[in-house]
């Protein structure tokens, strides 16, 4: 049976649901409730998240959990963080209280500038399409005016229009390259419009636009969080021996590109989570970030640390094109809360909570990994997994993590004690 269709998405809810059910389960009605169960009891909330996407059928949980204790620049903070991943919150939090005993984060936006280009085909003279562009540039400024007037007056705007000359690395390709302030929204449907606009105004017989985009790149839109303490405060047990291999396991990251995506993708586990607690766009973010640290040509660590003196510096440098307005951040209910929850932040003040939650997240990581490991850690979730998978009473999971405290924790081992012990009873 084909399972191809025409018309889709003009069939409501339940018609959509109806034929997913038909053509991909055997029609089978349990599968129906399943989808169904997650839709929301308030219509109003429900049409809200149906409109969200395109044939919406039902809605997606992940939990949101908070990490209190940060304090960031000598302010306290709870942070909402949205993520499936388990241990990645109460990492959060056992790190901010941490270093709140130690100065706590320091955090401080290095630029907020944002990139839009519009890419285009030409294949005459150089320095005629120099003065074509210097004779337009006044009125690309124009033609944007209604689209920027609110913007400038929240201060932001169009920052510059250059043109780049990109034949070495493509023939006939140039292009409009614009730098955007965007106060506190992240400002893609700004810069989207502004960047169409000038296209338009730019175009010619023997210009071809390509296509006109944000970059996702964000190289100065720079946000840096640091954590600083003597090296005897960083470890109870041997602090020394624990800074040294702090260091070494970031160097590691530096000459190992295997290593750097795992350790940075232990920073994106806070990164992400604040970023979509808070409405934004966690791809964008993704894809910033993971440029950024192959800038150099080789794909290296977001985080650094140091020694010097007897003093441990850690520290993470990223790019976050983030807002606090426009787009789902008040339209979300949940988002509306989580920024509500950080005090309506500033974009910049977000930008630097989110920056830390990727230094936390990255330094809970890397004192797992150089101590204990990390197993440690999520075999003991793992651990409660099973138990709860098994049905197990209250009395039954206290008896089987007291059991499993100094043993090795296998799905099949974890099985058969429970086994045992439901025989012996
Ligand atoms: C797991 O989600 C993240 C880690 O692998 C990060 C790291 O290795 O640094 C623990």
């Amino acid at each position: 049976m084909s399972k191809i269709i025409n018309g889709f998405s003009k069939l409501n809810k339940i018609e959509k649901i109806d034929w997913l059910v038909e053509t991909y389960f055997q029609n089978n009605q349990k599968v129906k409730q399943v989808f169904m169960q997650y839709w929301n009891s308030n219509p109003v909330l429900q049409d809200l998240h149906d409109d969200f996407i395109e044939n919406t059928i039902s809605n997606f949980y992940l939990p949101l959990g908070i990490a209190p204790n940060f304090v960031i620049n000598g302010r306290d903070y709870t942070i909402p963080m949205v993520i499936e991943e388990s241990s990645v919150v109460a990492a959060a939090s056992l790190v901010a209280k941490f270093w709140s005993t130690r100065g706590g984060f320091k955090a401080e936006v290095i630029s907020t500038t944002k990139i839009g280009q519009v890419h285009f085909m030409y294949q005459g003279e150089k320095v005629e399409l120099t003065n074509y562009f210097n004779s337009k540039k006044e009125n690309f400024y124009k033609v944007t005016e209604e689209i920027t007037k609110n913007m400038r007056n929240r201060g932001g705007g169009i920052l510059g229009i250059e043109l780049r000359d990109k034949t070495a690395e493509l023939k006939n390709y140039y292009q409009l390259h614009v730098t955007f302030e965007t106060a506190d929204s992240m400002g893609a449907n700004f810069i989207n419009s502004c960047l169409e606009a000038i296209s338009h105004e730019f175009e010619k017989d023997d210009i071809q636009i390509v296509m006109s985009i944000l970059s996702n790149y964000v190289p100065e839109c720079l946000v840096r969080a640091e954590v600083t303490c003597k090296v005897d405060e960083l470890y109870a047990e041997n602090s020394e021996l624990f800074a040294q291999k702090f260091v070494q396991a970031i160097q590691i990251a530096n000459a190992e590109p295997h290593r750097a995506v795992t350790h940075n993708k232990g920073v994106m586990n806070g990164i992400d989570a604040v970023v979509i607690a808070t409405g934004n766009d966690f791809r964008a973010i993704e894809a910033g970030a993971h440029a950024y640290a192959a800038k150099s040509g080789t794909y290296k660590s977001l985080t650094n640390a140091t020694i010097e003196n007897r003093i441990f510096k850690f520290w993470i440098e990223i790019p976050l094109a983030v807002g606090t307005v426009g787009g789902l951040t008040s339209l979300h209910p949940l988002s509306k809360l989580s920024l509500n929850l950080l005090g309506n932040p500033p974009a910049k003040e977000l930008m630097q909570i989110i920056a830390v939650a990727g230094l936390a997240q990255n330094f809970a990581a890397l004192r797992a990994l150089t101590t204990t490991g990390i197993q440690k850690g999520h075999m003991k979730m793992h651990l409660t997994n099973i138990i709860k998978q098994l049905g197990a009473s209250e009395e039954e999971k206290e008896f089987l993590i007291n059991y499993f405290e100094n043993k090795t924790i296998t799905h099949n081992a974890v099985v058969e004690a429970y086994n045992k012990l439901v025989d012996e009873k």
